[in-house]
């Protein structure tokens, strides 16, 4: 079987931005940028993503690009080489990440589950009829969900099962643009909401004083990581099906930028609205499964822009979800040998069947995203990084991401991958650990 590649440049970053553009910049960026200084935040936000995140996205995609392969044969591949019969170790070890992007996936999909239950309230006009905060918690938890949960595991299952240019890559050009469009329209309709002042003053004014505590540095690290996919598989089997001659380095430049765009607009989505209508800009679900509801019920035209928003959260969830469950079905296809359609109905039951007890009890749901968010997902990110810059070797990790770049990396690029790279990766492991969540 001929591995596929994305058509080109400007497919490889499409769906590395869908990947990236998902929750974590639509219920945590909006409420962060706010909560952690406004424009202030952005300082180390944007200092982190574009001076270390950015290191390791371009780690990964690399990683994935020179061994034309997953974590798991990626990880073999550069153990062997190293030293005979080390193989195995290597692709041990590359299951990790693997396991930890699939694990997340299993809960991210009830989340969509979730999304698409209230994208269909919205056509329905329902945010009028209940009771929007009560009713959260009486959806959740409850095997309500079960069906809305098989749809999004169906869906990201479809996308998959059609490969990387006919599937993925194809749902992302149409996603992605819709997506961008759509915030556009709801920050217009936002900001020119009566009250909208607070919002933006909210998202703007910058709170120098914040700086100085050492938890805003913290979780813009957090959300560095996070909202750049980092954990060693999404964007390393993105970076394997990327052509020899993309350019990473301007990639990467891109696709933060564009990750950082929408981050913007969601926040600039939401934040003035929730507050136009004097509403609580929390984080998380209840933003946006109370909160959001809430104003489109009072906002004049919420109908239509109700609609609008949650079809664009769904997209950023399924962009998302597609890169959570490509990586197991890369590793399963690659081990097996069994075909991508055969992999995928597999790994999607698989996923469903481990979800159900999580749809119905919340804490159990809890549990297994804090699990998988705070200590799986951060320890792939740092043993790719290791295993990249110190097995595969810093000197050929620079090479490759230089490789047909425009811009090129001199020598010092490989001390700041193999130690301060590593170190941060290391550091945002424990940091997960000691806060309990940071990205
Ligand atoms: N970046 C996405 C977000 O911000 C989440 C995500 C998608 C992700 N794929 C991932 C996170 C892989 C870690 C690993 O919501």
């Amino acid at each position: 079987m001929k591995r596929e590649k994305w058509t080109g440049k400007m497919g490889f970053i499409l769906v590395s931005v869908g990947s990236a553009i998902g929750l974590g910049n639509i219920w945590l960026f909006s409420w962060r940028v706010g909560e952690y200084g406004g424009a202030a935040f952005l300082i180390p936000y944007l200092l982190f993503v574009f001076g270390i995140a950015s290191v390791g996205l371009m780690e990964e995609w690399a990683f994935g690009r020179s061994q034309v392969k997953g974590a798991i044969g990626a990880f073999e591949n550069v153990f062997e080489e190293k030293k005979e019969g080390a193989g195995k170790i290597g692709a041990a070890l590359g299951f990790i990440p693997v396991a930890a992007v699939f694990s997340i996936y299993i809960f991210y999909a009830i989340v969509i589950g979730w999304l698409l239950k209230y994208f269909f309230l919205s056509f329905t006009g329902a945010f009028n009829v209940i009771n929007i905060p009560e009713y959260f918690g009486t959806f959740t938890g409850t095997a309500n969900t079960i069906g809305w949960h098989a749809v999004a595991v169906i869906g990201t299952m479809v996308i998959v099962f059609f490969g990387v240019q006919r599937g993925i890559e194809k749902a992302n050009k149409i996603m992605m643009p819709v997506l961008f469009a759509i915030l556009l329209i709801l920050v217009i309709r936002s900001v020119t909401l009566e009250g909208a002042m607070d919002g933006i003053k909210y998202i703007f004014v910058p709170e120098w004083s914040k700086l100085a505590e050492v938890k805003t540095w913290i979780m813009a690290l957090g959300q560095a990581f996070f909202t750049l996919s980092l954990g060693g598989a999404t964007m390393l089997v993105y970076g394997s099906y990327a052509r020899d001659d993309t350019d990473i380095p301007s990639a990467s430049i891109q696709a933060v930028s564009f990750n950082f765009m929408a981050s913007m607009l969601a926040a600039l989505a939401i934040i003035p609205a929730v507050f136009a209508f004097g509403l609580d800009p929390a984080a998380g679900p209840g933003l946006l499964f109370v909160s959001i509801p809430t104003v489109f019920a009072k906002m004049p035209g919420g109908y239509i822009f109700g609609i609008l928003f949650f079809l664009s959260v769904v997209f950023a969830g399924f962009s998302s979800s597609v890169s959570m469950l490509e990586p197991a079905v890369e590793g399963f296809m690659d081990k097996t040998g069994f075909s991508r359609g055969k992999a995928v109905l597999l790994l999607s039951v698989v996923a469903f069947l481990i979800g159900l007890p999580l749809d119905v009890d919340m804490s159990k749901f809890g549990t297994w995203a804090d699990i998988t968010t705070i200590y799986v997902l951060p320890f792939g990110a740092f043993v790719a990084a290791v295993v990249f810059f110190w097995v595969f070797g810093a000197d050929k990790a620079r090479a490759e991401i230089n490789k047909n770049s425009n811009i090129r990396f001199g020598k010092w690029f490989e001390p700041y991958g193999k130690y301060i790279f590593v170190l941060v990766a290391f550091v945002v492991l424990v940091l997960n650990i000691i806060y309990g969540g940071i990205g």
